[in-house]
């Protein structure tokens, strides 16, 4: 099938580069001109696993192109897939004006009629004012444009495997041909004979063939709302309980690990630590307070998670200024930049926010990052980029692990502690064993782990007082 994407971000570049390789001829586009010539010149704009292999191949087997003339792509497509932005506005909503942008272009360049699906992530009934948009801006044009909703769950880090093996396709569709298209494009998926990629042979799942959900186009957009806000909140609800674990002395990871074997609630998504960042669960969150205050629906549950998120570098914070009396002049190395690891996307990350914190405390800030260090640099370009995560800790009086990279977990820690000016960390994701940590010398703060002197068989009996008090007697 001929398909359009318009906006090469992380789900258009993926989808394009995906649908591409389970056989369709597939021309990406986006209007930021660097964006493109990057691509042209066989280079990604982001750090994605997989993604460089799979564009590469389909670029060479000439089902996959770029180009910023997006009028050109929409000529291509008979299925146009919207990947567009939509950033959060200064009231948390969405901001659809890239979806607007992309109705008039496909309306006013279009030669034939087209399927218009919208993958972005967009706030329920998108679609009807897409829909409306489309006749508006197409009155003149004998084209007839049908809309359609497909919202796309891959995650960055994973994108790669996400889509191409999918634990669900949720098309919304008004009608049946519209449907008939939607299932043929996704056929390869369903019938799990996605052809042989390198992924197939190493990494990839074998996975139960995904579900295929037909929906409303209202249900459809609901859908990506609502599971994006679950997901915060279960991530809200790992941290509220982190926290009454380190004030009241239980180990969140005991508890964690028996909520999860229950299947009514399941093992993900319940890693406590500095919060979740991002592109899409900040702002997915905000975007659907907003659109249940409008509907006039109590919003309350949402509020709580997304204010619990947000207290997660306050708290941090506290604890390490309990154990360092003061930030000012202290060197402090930084381990991971990224909002999670195997990425390089540091929009919304929790680092951003902390770093912006210790530069305000004037701390001396030493980061690492095995992939974000540049995009890092540009936000904060005065702060000591260490080439490796021995140069950060060295001089260092702690040492804070915001992003869970596996290279973290295997660096040579006695050689840390020898290289540190005092040994400790702060392990603001749970990465290390803190009683491995200690007994190699080390001072150690988890996430929702009581401290160290209540461990092994002469511990104390969990202390109740609260952190604050008891770090400070
Ligand atoms: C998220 C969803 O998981 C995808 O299903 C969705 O398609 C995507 O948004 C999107 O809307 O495009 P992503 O933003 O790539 O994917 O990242 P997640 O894996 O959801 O992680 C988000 C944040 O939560 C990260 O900062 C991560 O560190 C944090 N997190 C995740 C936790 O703090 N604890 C956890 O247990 C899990």
């Amino acid at each position: 099938m001929q398909i359009a994407i318009l906006g090469c971000g992380y789900v258009g570049l993926v989808s394009g580069a995906c649908l591409a390789e389970i056989g369709h001829s597939v021309v990406c586009s986006d209007n930021d001109e660097g964006k493109i010539r990057t691509l042209i010149a066989g280079g990604l704009p982001i750090y994605e696993p997989y993604l460089s292999e799979i564009v590469t191949r389909n670029v060479a087997a000439g089902r996959l192109s770029f180009t910023a003339d997006l009028g050109e792509a929409v000529r291509h497509g008979d299925v146009v897939f919207i990947c567009v932005g939509t950033p959060p506005l200064q009231d948390g909503d969405a901001d659809l004006s890239a979806i607007d942008g992309a109705a008039r272009l496909i309306a006013v360049e279009a030669r034939s009629s087209k399927l218009v699906v919208e993958k972005s992530t967009v706030p329920m009934q998108t679609g009807q004012k897409l829909t409306r948009a489309l006749a508006i801006y197409g009155r003149n044009s004998k084209n007839s444009f049908t809309v359609a909703s497909n919202p796309e769950f891959l995650r960055e880090g994973t994108a790669v495997l996400d889509f191409l093996h999918p634990d669900r396709i949720v098309i919304g569709v008004s009608d049946e041909p519209a449907e008939t298209k939607l299932r043929e494009i996704y056929r390869p998926i369903l019938e799990q004979s996605a052809l042989p990629c390198p992924i197939h042979q190493r990494d990839c799942p074998t996975k139960d063939t995904p579900a295929l959900l037909v929906t409303s186009i209202n249900s459809a957009e609901l859908i990506k709302h609502a599971c994006n806000s679950f997901l915060a909140v279960k991530i809200s609800y790992a941290n509220l309980i982190a926290d009454i674990c380190e004030k009241m002395g239980a180990d969140v990871e005991e508890v964690m690990r028996a909520m999860g074997l229950d299947p009514r609630i399941g093992p993900a998504f319940l890693r406590p630590g500095l919060g979740f960042g991002g592109f899409c669960l900040p702002k997915d969150i905000q975007a659907f307070i907003r659109l249940g205050e409008k509907a006039g629906v109590d919003v309350s549950l949402l509020r709580s998670a997304e204010l619990i998120n947000k207290r997660r570098i306050d708290h941090f914070l506290t604890n390490a200024t309990h154990w360092l009396w003061t930030l000012k002049d202290k060197r402090i190395g930084v381990l991971g930049l990224s909002f999670k690891p195997n990425t390089d996307d540091i929009r919304f990350a929790p680092a951003v926010d902390l770093i912006g914190r210790l530069l305000q405390e004037h701390a001396q800030v030493r980061v690492y990052d095995p992939e974000a260090m540049a995009k890092t640099r540009e936000l904060f370009p005065a702060i000591h980029y260490g080439a490796d995560a021995y140069e950060v800790a060295e001089g260092s009086e702690a040492l804070m692990i915001v992003t869970e990279w596996d290279s973290f977990r295997d660096l040579d820690w006695p050689r840390i502690r020898s290289l540190m000016q005092r040994p400790l960390v702060l392990d603001g994701r749970n990465l290390l064993n803190g009683k491995e940590m200690v007994a190699m010398g080390f001072e150690y703060q988890g996430v929702g782990i009581p401290p160290a002197e209540t461990w092994g068989p002469n511990a104390a009996q969990p202390v109740e007082a609260p952190l604050a008090q008891r770090l400070r007697t």
